[in-house]
């Protein structure tokens, strides 16, 4: 218990976030263990006078508004960027210089943008840490954390060796499942399926990182074989802002929805129902139907709301290490 306090302050305390590859089966458990004996009542407060730097060149409604609710609950504050047309990287300035300037005008920085490289960028002359908020199709760090924690609260379950999971949808260019599927590769034989249409599979590089540490890995475009045996689906959103064309996007875009007579059919082991959100309304065909908006599986509402209590957690041990 003593190495692994002094491991989640090493990994975390003024560290920046900015990937799930290098956190250890270690620190996760000990940052789950940290979080179950957070005290809020303790912690309200205990950033005063700390301020966040929200910025996000990227849309965002949970991700944005949790890390604000959470800095803000914890007793600090935050400034918004606002849009990136009123910056001066519309000027021509870098990444880089913006970063080294508004280092001073904070205690951390929070950080989405388009472009996988953005995180690095900004970290490399940072003088606070950079929690990488979502870059482009690259990562998702502190959804991945969230994830993880929802799925042991959901599924009544402290450590996730042997889990079967079913991931499904954009799994090529869906940031969250690949800092999902970083952190469940600590954990011992874990059952993959991996459901996308051929367009949208996972990267061959986490496939290969998978088995090699003992995962079983099922890639395939078939749901309805994917589910059975399966404790979690995580479907994700068709990303159509990474497509370069509409009509590449519509040929994927309903590929995948899960209503309550399929999951009747199939989900044999009544698998929880995730989803990072936003789900896209706007498709005739949604990734989970109507049918099965009261369903006491579908937790995709409660694992948003995880977000702030994990987010909290990890802000007061960047900042303060505890
Ligand atoms: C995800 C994201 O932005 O990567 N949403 C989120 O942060 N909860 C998933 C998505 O946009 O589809």
């Amino acid at each position: 218990m003593v190495t692994q306090t002094a491991d989640l302050k090493k990994r975390f305390y003024q560290q920046h976030l900015l990937s799930t590859e290098y956190i250890t089966s270690g620190e996760l458990t000990a940052f789950y263990d940290f979080i179950e004996s957070f005290k809020l009542e303790e912690k309200l407060g205990c950033l005063r006078g700390q301020i966040a730097l929200n910025l996000f060149f990227e849309s965002s409604t949970r991700t944005r508004m949790s890390f604000a609710s959470a800095f803000q609950r914890l007793g600090g504050s935050i400034i918004e960027m606002g849009s990136e047309n009123l910056t001066s990287i519309k000027k021509g300035e870098s990444l880089e210089d913006m970063s080294k300037v508004i280092s001073s005008y904070g205690d951390i920085m929070i950080l989405r943008h388009p472009e996988e490289r953005a995180v690095e960028c900004f970290a490399k002359t940072a003088s606070i840490p950079v929690i990488n908020a979502g870059n482009g199709i690259g990562e998702h760090p502190t959804q991945a954390l969230l994830d993880i924690y929802t799925i042991q609260k959901e599924c009544r379950r402290v450590s996730l060796d042997y889990l079967t999971i079913c991931l499904v949808g954009d799994l090529k260019y869906g940031r969250t499942v690949h800092s999902l599927i970083k952190l469940l590769a600590n954990y011992k034989a874990v059952q993959f399926y991996f459901v996308s249409p051929s367009e949208l599979k996972m990267p061959a590089d986490l496939t290969a990182m998978l088995k090699l540490r003992g995962h079983t890995v099922i890639e395939t475009d078939k749901l309805e074989t994917s589910v059975q045996t399966v404790e979690v689906i995580y479907m994700t959103r068709i990303q159509q802002e990474r497509f370069s064309s509409q009509q590449d996007f519509l040929i994927c875009a309903e590929a995948y929805s899960l209503n309550q007579a399929f999951y009747e059919r199939y989900c044999k082991q009544e698998p929880i129902l995730l989803h990072p959100l936003p789900r896209n309304s706007s498709l005739s065909q949604k990734e989970f139907d109507s049918t099965l908006e009261n369903h006491p599986k579908l937790a995709v509402f409660r694992q948003a709301h995880y977000g702030v209590l994990v987010r909290m957690a990890l802000l007061s041990l960047i900042l303060k290490g505890n």
